[in-house]
């Protein structure tokens, strides 16, 4: 019998399994009820008393490696069994693609950049505001075709024949900020006003109804319309390039006089005339002027003692000129092919 319990420790510790049934089959083999180690307990009752120590001490040392290595053999399985849930530890990692900002928020925050370098500073407005401080500060006529419902989504309106400085109604242009600067600062002032803005317009390749402006303010003593001129130079050369030539035509705003409408030259042909130029040479960007002392009194700024300059420009449409966009409805698409051509830092 010990000959028999000795094989048997000697054949546990060399046992291998490589699977549950395998593990098993171990169990009833050696541990189970009709397993052979019971069945050496059964045998112990009949060996000779004399023989009982060193047989009995064999056979408890038999069924203690059964059981420990029936544990080891469990964990080692359990252990492979997770490893092996189907993922591959080697397989290279792959990163996940970063994400671009959308080319108008590059375009604004490039503006800002180029603005604030020459000391403006970044103001804000609300989106929903009211006819005072978006038409009639500004100095529109009452009857000015802006305030008309074909133009300007109101939000309530207190006459359905005149509007009046209370109606509440999505801002037009960015312009209203100025007018809360003003009203909030005394000069010097030098303030960009980057905002959304809203017009009732058919949505089309060159208009939405709604889309971006900047809005630059700088009022103080002295200040000249050839101040307005250096600092638009300025930024046009920062924004489309060192050799950017800039031309201002007269224009018309109720908020400015005199006012102008600047050009840049077109950077694709060079100048030389293109179809994106319309064979001009030339790509409108903005209007500006100086701001009209109509409205420097309505802001309760001394127009006699101060004057200033201004200037609003379309984000989307400087957009379109530095990335060559040709359709303003792509802006608003969230195509990824789209906005996977831009990357930029800023
Ligand atoms: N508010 C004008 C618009 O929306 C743009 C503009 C023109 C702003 C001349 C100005 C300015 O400050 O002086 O078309």
């Amino acid at each position: 019998m010990l000959e028999k319990i000795i094989a048997l420790i000697k054949e546990i510790s060399a046992f291998s399994v490589n699977n549950s049934e395998e593990l098993e089959l171990f169990r009833l083999k050696y541990l189970s009820k009709k397993g052979l180690i019971s069945e050496l307990f059964e045998d112990f009752k009949n060996v000779p008393v004399s023989d009982k120590k060193e047989i009995g001490q064999n056979l408890n040392l038999l069924k203690q490696n059964a059981l420990e290595k029936y544990n080891i053999l469990k964990s080692n399985l359990s252990n492979s069994e997770e490893t092996d849930s189907g993922f591959d530890f080697t397989r290279p990692s792959h990163l996940y693609s970063l994400g671009t900002r959308h080319p108008i928020s590059i375009v604004r925050n490039e503006l800002i950049d180029i603005f604030t370098r020459i000391g403006f500073v970044v103001s804000e407005g609300p989106e929903i505001e009211d006819d005072d401080h978006v038409f009639t500060k500004l100095n529109f006529a009452p009857e000015h075709p802006a305030r008309d419902m074909q133009d300007t989504f109101y939000i309530s309106r207190l006459s359905t024949e005149d509007s009046s400085p209370e109606d509440i109604l999505l801002r037009t242009h960015t312009s209203s900020v100025q007018v809360r600067v003003m009203q909030g600062q005394k000069p010097p002032i030098r303030t960009i006003s980057p905002g959304r803005v809203f017009r009732n317009e058919a949505i089309s390749a060159r208009a939405h109804c709604i889309f971006h402006q900047v809005e630059g303010l700088y009022i103080d003593e002295n200040v000249s319309f050839a101040d307005l001129r250096q600092t638009l130079l300025f930024f046009a050369r920062e924004m489309f390039g060192k050799d950017t030539e800039i031309r201002l035509r007269p224009s018309y705003f109720p908020f400015t006089e005199p006012s102008a409408e600047m050009d840049v030259s077109c950077k694709i042909c060079g100048g030389k005339g293109c179809n994106v130029c319309k064979h001009t040479g030339w790509l409108e960007i903005l209007g500006c002027g100086m701001v009209h002392p109509n409205v420097l009194e309505a802001c309760n700024i001394d127009s006699k003692k101060y004057t200033g300059f201004a200037f609003g420009m379309g984000i989307e449409r400087a957009a379109m000129l530095k990335y060559g966009v040709n359709d303003l409805r792509l802006y608003f698409e969230n195509d990824i092919r789209f906005l996977d051509q831009f990357k930029t830092t800023l």
